[in-house]
């Protein structure tokens, strides 16, 4: 006991400011699921609707299909600090603090988060967190946070390292272990090594996403290149999922989330989980699609082959399968094809080929085809037998 007790604290005083960033460290082995607010709902947030949306993750099951995370994004302060400087919840939408709301996602087996900015003011115009680092920091403590989106608006134009560097330290001096979600859209890189340094979880790597094809499959271009600096506990983020909201047919949502989930995306949804259609639950609860997206190998998937608009994407899993997206962009169905050797299995007799959305099973000896309709996807994933 006293021996242990002495290692213990022999530990914490050599290791100091190390010890203080393993708080954190291992927070993210597979990319951040849960929801938030900001692509349905923007600044119309409030205390009601984020104990509705908790017992919707709760009774829809998406609490138990991984998504853990309830998060608020920008609008939740109110406009000036208190006399003590502190970050101050809206006494409109959350009419008794934060912290009783926080109460209530816990209670509820999920972890709850929230955002500030790199700069002088959010980007909707709340006080920033730029020379305040360490103030917020111990208010999300306070509070319970678990995770931090911190936005880059309206900054002094510093490099974004030092700033999202001060706010890292920040909260590991808070003590409390906070996922940290760098949202600098990719302008200064953060994948080189910066975002990893600062002791983010997740980055961005582009501008913000709408809730249209065009949208989402622009940003899915911009990923090609960048596979080797996500890993775990260091995600690339093309940012937030927009399934569910409307703005797109029900297999083009279907197609996004399935590229999301191939790239290792953070699923983090974003629609109204209060009145989920069943083809949206039907998407954002598959397990066989999450399970690609949350394999322990963590290896963001690639863009195999670019024919225009068709395209073939794959992911290795690291039970020695392989994910493939055989993904249509045009506008007409069209034949998609491509051998088993090129996905870069094993060679072998005869593969098991199992289609994640129709949840049919096949054999092939060397070719996976498919017939794709316009904006979509059919996505495999294909064993050596
Ligand atoms: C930026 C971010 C978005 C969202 C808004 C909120 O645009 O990139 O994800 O947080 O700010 O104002």
């Amino acid at each position: 006991m006293a021996v242990a007790g002495l290692l213990a604290s022999a530990v914490v005083v050599v290791g100091g400011p190390v010890a203080a960033r393993s708080v954190s460290a291992g927070l993210a082995p597979t990319p951040p699921m849960g929801w938030n607010s900001w692509n349905r709902f923007g600044c119309d947030i409030g205390e009601q609707m984020v104990r509705e949306t908790a017992d919707a993750m709760v009774a829809s099951g998406m609490r138990d299909a991984g998504y853990t995370y309830l998060n608020l994004d920008d609008c939740w302060m109110a406009r000036g600090r208190d006399e003590q400087g502190r970050l101050v919840p809206d006494p409109v939408k959350f009419p008794n603090g934060l912290k009783p709301v926080v109460d209530y996602v816990h209670e509820r087996g999920l972890k709850f988060g929230v955002y500030a900015d790199a700069g002088s003011t959010t980007c909707a115009g709340y006080p920033g967190s730029l020379g305040h680092e360490q103030v917020d920091a111990r208010s999300f403590a306070e509070w319970g946070v678990d995770y931090l989106k911190y936005d880059n608006c309206n900054n002094d134009g510093s490099p974004a390292a030092e700033r999202y560097g001060k706010m890292g330290r920040a909260l590991r001096e808070s003590g409390r272990p906070v996922v940290f979600g760098i949202c600098e859209w990719g302008h200064e890189r953060p994948w080189e090594g910066w975002g990893r340094r600062v002791g983010g979880h997740l980055w961005r790597t582009t501008r913000d996403i709408a809730d249209s094809w065009a949208s989402w499959t622009a940003l899915l271009d911009l990923q090609v290149g960048l596979e080797e600096h996500s890993g775990p506990n260091a995600w690339n983020d093309p940012d937030m999922l927009e399934v569910g909201n409307g703005g797109m047919a029900e297999h083009e949502d279907r197609a996004h989330f399935t590229m999301w989930a191939l790239l290792n995306a953070p699923l983090i949804a974003g629609n109204d989980l209060r009145v989920m259609s069943r083809p949206t639950k039907d998407i954002l609860l598959d397990r066989d699609v999450i399970a690609v997206n949350q394999d322990w190998g963590g290896q963001q998937g690639s863009r195999l082959r670019d024919d225009g608009e068709q395209e073939v994407w794959t992911k290795p899993m690291s039970d020695g399968s392989a994910a493939v997206v055989l993904l249509n962009r045009g506008l007409s169905d069209r034949e998609i094809g491509i051998t088993v050797e090129v996905i870069g299995l094993p060679s072998a007799s005869k593969y098991r080929v199992f289609d994640l959305w129709t949840k049919q099973e096949e054999e092939t000896a060397d070719e996976l085809h498919a017939r794709v309709p316009a904006h979509s996807v059919v996505a495999y994933r294909v064993w050596l037998m």
